[in-house]
């Protein structure tokens, strides 16, 4: 495995791959591994030849006030990780490499990321689509991989690269859980041990609204009651947003009658946490 830290380098290990014949599969991360991490290496793993892993904390994509300082960064342990995992390269970055002092240029992806974390991150997707458009430009790879955990990410990268024609192609990856259905996330670290049983509730609460639309409940509004009520009465918490919307456009839907996406944001204590399921009424059928 090959690590890199300059945007030559990673470019030339690229172009190289590519021109001896690979397929090669991106993969863009913000380093602190865990399960979720490695399964889209994985796949990067399982459909390519070459597999190229990011690790760059990207202060642009923190809000104000949000952890970037605090974000955890444990390079070491997460390079075993990825040789272990079978990456070929690994670009990592400081951040002056990754931005120039004079960069006035930004990708923004309107719409999509008016709603839901966009609402109560303004400025937060136009970091990510900007990072990821140059990553996708320093690391001209066929395929990159994305979690299903971050959601509205994924549906909000998948319109710029249709947007730009950036000539990757963009596969999601299922949401890798705890044991007890938690979403992994590098900042569960933050959850205090209360506080991580308490959180269980939200991926149970998204779980059984699946199960009922399975069943046949028609009606959003009731169901978000539902969610609401049932994490609002698991212990003390915020929640940021709890909404059933359509998954390509993220438009909050009112009777279900096609596929959808249910998407959670909560805060419990410090710890802002995100989940989502899909959900399809006719899966019974
Ligand atoms: P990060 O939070 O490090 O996540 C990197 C990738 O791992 C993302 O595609 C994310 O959706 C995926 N991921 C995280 N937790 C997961 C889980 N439990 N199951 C499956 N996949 C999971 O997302 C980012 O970094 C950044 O915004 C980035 C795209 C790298 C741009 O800076």
């Amino acid at each position: 495995m090959t690590v890199v830290k300059t945007i030559i380098a990673a470019r030339d290990a690229v172009h190289r791959a590519r021109r001896s014949g690979n397929k090669v599969g991106l993969v863009p991360t913000m380093g602190a591994f865990h399960a979720g991490h490695l399964s889209l290496v994985d796949e990067a793993r399982r459909r390519c030849d070459h597999v190229a892993v990011t690790i760059f904390v990207n202060p642009t994509q923190f809000v104000p006030g949000e952890d970037f300082e605090a974000y955890p960064r444990t390079l070491e342990t997460d390079l075993r990780a990825c040789e272990q995992a079978g990456a070929d390269l690994v670009f990592a970055p400081s951040l002056e490499e990754m931005y120039r002092p004079n960069a006035m240029t930004k990708v923004s992806v309107a719409g999509l990321t008016k709603g839901l974390c966009g609402a109560a991150r303004p400025g937060h997707f136009d970091g990510v689509t900007t990072v990821v458009a140059k990553l996708f430009n320093i690391l001209p790879a066929d395929m990159a991989f994305f979690g299903e955990k971050d959601y509205q990410q994924l549906v909000v990268i998948r319109r710029m690269v249709t947007d730009l024609d950036i000539p990757i192609e963009i596969v999601a990856c299922p949401t890798v859980r705890e044991p007890d259905g938690l979403a992994m996330s590098s900042r569960n670290a933050y959850l205090s041990p209360p506080q991580r049983a308490q959180a269980v509730v939200l991926s149970a609460a998204l779980f059984d609204a699946g199960d009922r639309i399975g069943a046949g409940q028609r009606d959003a509004k009731e169901l978000v009651q539902r969610i609401r009520d049932r994490i609002e009465s698991a212990g003390p918490c915020a929640i940021d947003y709890v909404e059933i919307v359509d998954p390509e456009t993220l438009e909050p839907v009112r009777s279900i009658t096609a596929p959808v996406r249910i998407c959670l944001a909560v805060r419990i204590g410090e710890c802002r946490l995100i989940d989502n399921v899909g959900a399809d009424p006719d899966a019974s059928k």
